[in-house]
């Protein structure tokens, strides 16, 4: 029997496990041209939050009593399609189930080999290190000496972010929610220095571990944290927008106060998308992908074992508990 994790109402504020049903189910059927597919890996992401609520964002919204849908890495039970063999790893968006059949093979991406350990293709060689890419050092252009702030220190972005900016030769400095997660990024990301902005006041701890004034700050989360970068940013700083977790479950928008420090220090503030970068992924990879085969960059991947558990490491994901990159191991 297959099993799969279905979005049955929509949350108001925080989403809770009522919002989720698992359900058993019948196997999928594999077509002519068809490819069924066993999954291994389900990523659990800060967007899929936003992807509850009614209407989209920049992603479409989910419908009601449908499966969850994420980046899932799975391996090929059985293929009725030339591109693809049993027993390939691949990934692509699929739902929240044991094993789903992708028609004609749509969707699915072969994942090489030679990259490493196959759920790296939706983590730090997947969309997420092309994020922690794009942000840290395509758009925050870091220089020799510069002051990187990166909030979300210990995430999945963060911790590559912190350890791309630090090869740039940059000063780096992270926050992040608990004194385990600013451990973690010091010994393991190349964090200079960090702090635990759930114990700190943010704007004393920043005086302390950014002297100099902030030169890029990778916005991971908004709110009270983007206020308080703003303050300490430097004339001409670089504010790549990549995420605002903060906000991702209030009901109201809070809003950004002390915006006229763009204008006073001629901030250059970028949000960005990484599908719109998507184009560069082989050339990332390509880069990045020995680095972590030789252990020039760390990246940890949080697992949490069963299909079934799926929901509350989702919930548990937007609530801070994960060290790293968080992924549900379903097979
Ligand atoms: N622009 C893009 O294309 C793109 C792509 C991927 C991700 N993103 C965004 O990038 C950000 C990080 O994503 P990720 O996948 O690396 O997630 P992540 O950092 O691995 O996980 C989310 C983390 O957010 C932190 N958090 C939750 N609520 C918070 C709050 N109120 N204030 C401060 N921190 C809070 C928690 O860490 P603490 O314990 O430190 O609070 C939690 O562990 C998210 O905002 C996400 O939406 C953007």
């Amino acid at each position: 029997m297959n099993i799969r994790v279905l979005f049955v109402r929509r949350p108001v504020g925080w989403v809770d496990e009522s919002c989720f049903r698992i359900e058993s189910c019948d196997e999928p059927a594999c077509g002519p041209g068809d490819v069924l597919v066993q999954a291994l890996w389900l990523s659990l992401d800060p967007y899929l939050r936003g992807r509850m609520n009614e209407g989209s964002s920049y992603a479409p919204g989910f419908a009601l009593d449908r499966p969850v849908v994420s980046r899932v890495v799975g391996r090929v039970i059985e293929s009725r399609n030339e591109r693809f063999a049993e027993g390939d790893h691949v990934w692509g968006f699929m739902d929240w189930a044991l094993r789903s059949v992708a028609p004609r093979g749509e969707g699915l991406n072969l994942i090489d080999p030679a990259l490493g350990r196959p759920s790296l293709a939706i983590s730090a060689l997947g969309m997420p290190g092309l994020t922690a890419w794009t942000g840290a050092i395509e758009l925050g252009r870091p220089r020799p000496g510069d002051t990187v702030y990166i909030s979300s220190a210990a995430g999945t972005i963060g911790q590559l972010a912190g350890q791309f900016a630090k090869r740039a030769g940059a000063r780096v400095v992270g926050s992040a929610g608990s004194d385990d997660k600013v451990a973690y990024v010091l010994e393991h990301c190349a964090y200079d220095a960090a702090f635990n902005y759930k114990t700190r006041d943010i704007d004393d701890a920043l005086h302390e571990t950014c002297p100099d004034g902030i030169d890029v700050y990778l916005d991971n989360v908004g709110g009270a944290t983007l206020e308080a970068a703003l303050r300490h940013a430097n004339v001409a700083a670089r504010f790549p927008v990549c995420g605002m977790i903060s906000t991702y479950n209030a009901t109201e928008d809070p809003g950004i106060k002390g915006l006229q420090q763009l204008l006073w220090k001629r901030i250059e503030m970028t949000g960005f998308i990484v599908s719109d970068h998507l184009h560069k992924l082989a050339a990332y990879q390509a880069r990045v992908a020995p680095w972590i085969r030789d252990g020039e960059i760390h990246f940890h991947e949080d697992i949490v074992h069963g299909i079934e558990r799926a929901p509350a490491a989702l919930i548990g994901m937007l609530k801070g508990e994960a060290i790293g990159k968080r992924l549900v191991q379903v097979a």
